[in-house]
Parts: structure tokens; sequence; C-alpha cells
């Protein structure tokens, strides 16, 4: 929180913002669906891929606003395993972004104690971009600062088949009987040993997960900008915060504040705030 407060203009909205925070309440962990690539270059009459290129900016704002901020954990969905479905091209243009990212911002990334992790079926991806990820996983892998939790060719349910799939065969390589009850069977998804995230933030106005973290999300906020995934910066990073702190996580139990409060849902720009129903969560 003090980077951030240090980092942030005189007078800048950011550090209007950043000063209504409580940072004793920062989300430990940060998920994030990139969204709207596509139609943020298409609006501006350019090929799909000046999207994704343009996209790359808010993924470098968004890792510095969480790590300047003190949040523990960043996960981002950059390729989903339904991805493959798009042209080639695109798909190639996607793999390329990341290479170059990778080898960008590599030395930054250690000199700022951020440890790169990935999750989804790697052994899937292109050899180089598998041989780039494998030199920046372990030339950050002692770094003690921000997790960026990459997800490439990453599918929530995909996730649950892998984990009760290791589980099978740790069973099995035991010769005994394995029970398992919800902490153990966490150890056998990809974000094992990550807190689940105390916030998804959504860009471009699409309100579903998208096959994104399913096991993990059980408890999540979420929060919905209209904006494209180009044009998120370190401002709605702490609109979304400020959104979060503001709401009450009753993981099931019964309010703090009186039953008749209603809850507010987290879509930015909307008029008026919407009244969650009292589910028996
Ligand atoms: C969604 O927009 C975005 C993606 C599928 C890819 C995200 C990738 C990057 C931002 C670049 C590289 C990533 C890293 C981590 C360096 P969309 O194409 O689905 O947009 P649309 O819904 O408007 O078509």
């Amino acid at each position: 929180m003090k980077h951030f407060l240090e980092w942030a203009r005189p007078g800048s909205p950011e550090l209007e913002l950043a000063n209504r925070l409580d940072p004793e309440r920062i989300p430990r962990h940060i998920a994030v669906i990139m969204d709207g690539n596509g139609r943020w270059a298409q609006k501006r009459f350019l090929p799909r891929a000046a999207g994704h290129r343009a996209g790359v900016e808010a993924v470098r704002a968004s890792i510095e606003g969480c790590r300047r901020l003190g949040v523990e954990a960043l996960t981002l969905y950059a390729f989903s395993v339904e991805n493959w479905k798009r042209p080639k091209d695109e798909v190639n243009t996607l793999w390329g972004l990341l290479r170059r990212y990778l080898r960008q911002e590599l030395d930054s990334l250690i000199s700022n104690g951020v440890q790169l992790r990935v999750i989804g079926r790697i052994d899937e991806l292109p050899l180089d971009v598998q041989d780039e990820l494998d030199d920046a996983i372990a030339k950050t892998a002692g770094n003690h600062g921000l997790i960026l939790n990459v997800a490439l060719n990453y599918g929530g349910r995909s996730e649950i088949v892998d984990a009760v799939n290791a589980a099978i065969a740790s069973a099995k390589a035991s010769a005994g009987e394995v029970r398992l009850d919800e902490d153990a069977f966490e150890k056998y998804l990809y974000t094992a040993g990550l807190p689940d995230p105390d916030l998804l933030i959504r860009t471009s106005g699409e309100v579903r997960v998208s096959n994104f973290l399913l096991w993990q999300i059980a408890y999540t906020e979420i929060w919905v900008t209209q904006k494209f995934w180009p044009d998120f910066r370190e401002i709605d990073l702490l609109e979304a915060i400020l959104d979060f702190q503001g709401r009450e996580r009753r993981f099931g139990g019964l309010s703090q504040r009186g039953s008749d409060e209603p809850a507010l849902v987290g879509v930015a720009d909307a008029s008026r705030p919407a009244v969650q129903p009292d589910f028996p969560e």
C-alpha cells in the first residue's frame, strides 16, 4: 500500500482513491478475466491482434498496481482451453505476445520481487512457449513479492478433472484408501497452497465466470466493469478494491449489519445498485 501511495501523483484520482482504501483489508488474491480485446480493436477499425497487443499494457498496469498495493497473488486468465477454437493466426499472436512479454519484462519481474507461476494444461502449449515459461518461473522462484499466476490453456472443469485423476493416481500409488475432504482435495488443484481469490474482476461488461477457477471462487466477490481490457488501468483496480471493501462477506453466515440491509452487486457504471436476494448462501 505504501508503495502505491508513493507512486501515485499528488492530486491524481489514483491517489484520492488509494487514500480511501482500508490498508488492512486489501484483497489477498485477485483474479481477472481479461475480456474485450477484440471489441476494443473493432471499435477502432483495427485487427483483433491490435487489441491483444494493447491488452499487454493493461497486464503491466494490473501487475504493478497489485504489487504496489501489497496484493499477495494476482491470477490472470490469459488463454482458456476453449481459446484453441480461435483462428490459428490469432492463437499464434497470443503465444507470440506472451513470449515477447516474458523476454521484455523478466528483468523487471525479478527486480520487483514478482514470482511467476502458471496454471492450466501447460504440457499442451507450444514447446518454445513452455521453454520460455520454465526459464522465467525458475528465475523468479526465489522471489517473495507478488505471486503472478497466469492461467494458460486453463479450464475450471479440466482443473477439477485433473485434480480427481491426480487423487486417484496417488491413491493407487499408496495402495490404500484415500478419503478426500475439501482441504485434501484442494491440494490436487493447480492453485494448491494459494488462498482462494477474494475478488474476481471481469472487464467488458459480461457477467459470467467462463469456466474460470470454478472451485476457488465459491465465495469470491465479483466486480464487473464495462471497460474493455486494453483500457484497464490502476484507477480501475482501485475502484474494484474500494467496492470490494464496501461489501459484507458472510461466507454463508449471518449479516453483522442487520438482516434488512441489501448487499450491492458490483457492476461498475450501473445506474442503480441491484438488490441481492436473500438466498441461503
Ligand atoms: C479476451 O479478449 C482476451 C484474451 C483471450 C487474451 C488475453 C491476452 C492478453 C491480454 C495478452 C497477453 C497476455 C499476457 C499475460 C502477457 P477477447 O479477444 O475475447 O475480446 P472480445 O470478447 O472483445 O472478442
